[in-house]
């Protein structure tokens, strides 16, 4: 169970501020939980633990057990919503959420989230050889970036399959309409939905993110049981600490704080960093408004942006995600010489070392004027990674209508693509 420790908080929200911002909080929770507010039609992310389609789940595993049998990789071809959550849980359970059988089949590994010849090529080499096959991921159908990258690696499945190419290609995109879903529907390939009512920043416990999560061999019931564990529906008592989360985010940013840091321990973790910066950037950031998203990955980064972190300007709070146990342990062994003086620490594990670390860092922080939480989830497994998911969907969502900003649009990512169709003459 996910749990929100905010006692480096309170130097930084008083009482009275916590009470006085609440009514606004609960008034944004009730428009998540009830609809009524800004972009309301795209709230299927919140019951999907429930209610997703059963057909389409079982054809999902079906889809990743054949091209866990068919293939040494699968690409995925898929930008922003439509990448960003499956590859952020396969980077983290990817070692701990695979039992030893899994870990030896198939790779998946990530195209058209770029233009970047040198990118794509790195791909089209690592395919060499191999038996693979794509899952292409557009809500929309037409962006740029998977569309182009799909183009060549079409092409080039063609190459190496012939017309058994398309028994090869899964399409997730939209259930009636657009350039994607014609094109399976033309070609024979197996179509996935991502739903109307789910925004791609939204959509990593649709077919979406769990296509690929469960061709990586990680367990999507489980990942689904989390999300579904977390509790929503007593009113009462709902989302009593993504309330919280949301609250503390909105008075700092009052207060001045315009920077989050979400930190964690974990390397692995550095990707499901992208996807909470996607999600809260994409969902704050609107009308001259928003917390701007940061992250950081510890110990490493204190050896760098950490000296900002503890004496940079004080505009910056941290959220810290941290993990009950790790899934495997390093001892550090004895040495007879204690050469590098380390015996202190000798019949230790590493993960001892690491949380250590983490409240060390906390404290130093929060002494050096950093408003800082703490998010602990019990272990990195696919339950406790459902619910994580879960509850920053319901955060994000509650922060941005408190904030004042439609939760489910992104209308500034168009700006750049009037310009760039406009240089490339389309
Ligand atoms: O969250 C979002 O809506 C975006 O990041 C989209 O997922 C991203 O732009 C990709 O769009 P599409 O799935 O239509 O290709």
């Amino acid at each position: 169970m996910i749990t929100l420790d905010d006692k480096y908080i309170k130097n930084f929200v008083s009482g009275e501020e916590y009470d006085a911002a609440l009514e606004r909080v609960v008034a944004a929770r009730d428009k998540v939980l009830n609809g009524g507010g800004e972009g309301s039609e795209f709230l299927g992310w919140r019951d999907l633990p429930e209610n997703y389609d059963r057909d389409e789940y079982v054809r999902i595993k079906a889809a990743a057990e054949k091209i866990r049998d068919d293939s040494d990789i699968l690409v995925v071809i898929g930008i922003g919503g439509s990448y960003l959550g499956a590859r952020a849980v396969i980077e983290l359970l990817g070692h701990s959420g695979l039992d030893p059988e899994s870990r030896k089949t198939t790779e998946i590994i990530f195209a058209g989230n770029n233009l970047s010849s040198i990118e794509l090529d790195k791909v089209l080499k690592r395919l060499d050889g191999k038996d693979w096959s794509i899952n292409v991921i557009s809500k929309s159908g037409t962006t740029l970036e998977p569309a182009l990258a799909f183009r060549v690696l079409r092409a080039e499945l063609a190459k190496r399959y012939g017309a058994s190419a398309n028994q090869r290609i899964y399409a997730t995109t939209d259930a009636k309409k657009g350039t994607l879903h014609d094109l399976a529907t033309e070609n024979g390939w197996e179509k996935f939905v991502v739903p109307d009512n789910i925004g791609g920043r939204y959509s990593v416990l649709t077919a979406v993110g769990l296509l690929p999560i469960a061709a990586a061999g990680i367990d999507v019931d489980e990942l689904m049981a989390g999300a579904g564990s977390f509790p929503r529906t007593d009113l009462g008592k709902v989302i009593v600490e993504a309330l919280d989360y949301a609250l503390y985010r909105n008075v700092l940013y009052e207060k001045g704080y315009g920077v989050e840091v979400l930190s964690c321990f974990e390397p692995s973790f550095a990707v499901m960093n992208e996807w909470w910066k996607q999600l809260f950037g994409e969902s704050e950031g609107k009308d001259s408004k928003g917390i701007l998203p940061d992250s950081m990955i510890f110990t490493t980064d204190l050896h760098s942006l950490g000296q900002y972190l503890q004496d940079g300007k004080r505009q910056v709070f941290e959220t810290f995600v941290q993990f009950g146990k790790s899934p495997v342990e390093v001892v550090v062994p004895a040495a007879e010489d204690d050469g590098d003086g380390l015996n202190y620490l000798a019949g230790k594990n590493l993960s001892l070392v690491n949380q250590k670390a983490y409240e060390a860092t906390a404290k130093a922080h929060h002494d050096g004027g950093v408003p800082v939480m703490t998010l602990n989830l019990s272990d990195i497994s696919p339950k406790s990674i459902g619910e994580f998911i879960y509850f920053m969907e319901m955060a994000c969502a509650i922060s941005a209508y408190t904030l004042g900003v439609n939760p489910f649009n992104q209308p500034g990512v168009e700006e750049y693509k009037k310009n760039m169709f406009g240089l490339l003459g389309k």
